[in-house]
């Protein structure tokens, strides 16, 4: 495969890198961004982009993909959708968790700072490892279960308010912004599922279809896999969809209590 070479623009300088854009450029924005390349053996470091918002989208993603473009092509993120649809471009801008795709770069304070989603181990520089994320996810079977056969050929059906109580729950897009934002999570992520597998969980228990509440119950209830959530909040206050998962949580704890009475 053939070397990357730095563009005419670039530099090593220290640790990092420095890719400046050619004179003349009117309106310039810097960005730093978190580097490491686990084959390489070394340290992670900072790399400082600059970027001609004149020949840029609006969006701190399009930054990003421009960056790869045209100063460093070996810079790794995930993308897709650029729609905030898919959740694939969660991480941290400028200390807080969000999608590159729906972050503008006019709303970016200053030099801007970008890092992987905090406490989650890092493949590579901007991409986290989502493995232990999606085990959690598949350990509250989110699927529809049911014990009753469904309506001779019929679909089950459900009624408008009944799907409403799904309303702030479906619209999840398991970024994990959320569970990555939670000090509860960093600190207890091997047994606390954390905000945003609790309010999938909660999806399903919500659900006027689904038959297996009790059992999901009984997986939940436990010092660690619920309890460890202290309302803190902060997942709340990152969804990029503007979910509540802090909210589901508590609904979790009341139907915990109230199958008790
Ligand atoms: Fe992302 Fe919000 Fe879902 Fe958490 S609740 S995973 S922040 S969409
Ligand atoms: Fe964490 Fe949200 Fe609870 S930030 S402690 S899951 S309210
Ligand atoms: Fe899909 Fe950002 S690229 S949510």
């Amino acid at each position: 495969m053939a070397e990357f070479t730095l563009p005419k623009n670039s530099k090593i300088r220290g640790k990092g890198a420095v890719h400046k854009v050619p004179a003349g450029a009117a309106r310039v924005k810097a960005f730093k961004v978190y580097r490491y390349d686990p084959d390489s053996g070394e340290n992670p470091r900072y790399d400082r982009f600059e970027i001609n918002l004149d020949e840029c989208g609006p969006m701190v993603l399009d930054a990003l993909i421009k960056m790869k473009s045209e100063q460093d092509a070996s810079l790794t993120f995930r993308r897709s959708c650029r729609e905030g649809i898919c959740g694939s471009c969660s991480m941290n801008i400028n200390g807080k968790n969000g999608l590159a795709c729906t972050t503008a770069i006019e709303d970016c304070k200053g030099e801007v700072q970008i890092t992987p989603l905090p406490h989650m181990d890092v493949i590579k520089d901007l991409v986290p490892d989502f493995s232990h994320f999606y085990a959690q996810y598949s350990s509250i079977q989110p699927w529809l279960k049911t014990v009753t056969p469904p309506p001779s050929g019929k679909e089950r059906l459900q009624s408008p308010d009944d799907r409403a109580k799904l309303d702030g729950l479906y619209e999840c897009i398991l970024c994990a912004c959320c569970s990555t934002s939670c000090p509860s999570y960093w600190w207890n992520s091997d047994k606390f599922l954390g905000p945003a597998i609790l309010l999938q969980a909660y999806r399903w228990l919500a659900d006027s279809r689904d038959e297996m509440t009790g059992e999901r119950l009984d997986e939940l209830e436990d010092p660690f896999r619920l309890y460890r959530c202290h309302t803190i909040m902060n997942c709340a206050n990152v969804c990029p969809k503007g979910l509540n998962p802090a909210r589901a949580i508590g609904e979790i704890k009341k139907m915990v209590v109230e199958r008790q009475l």
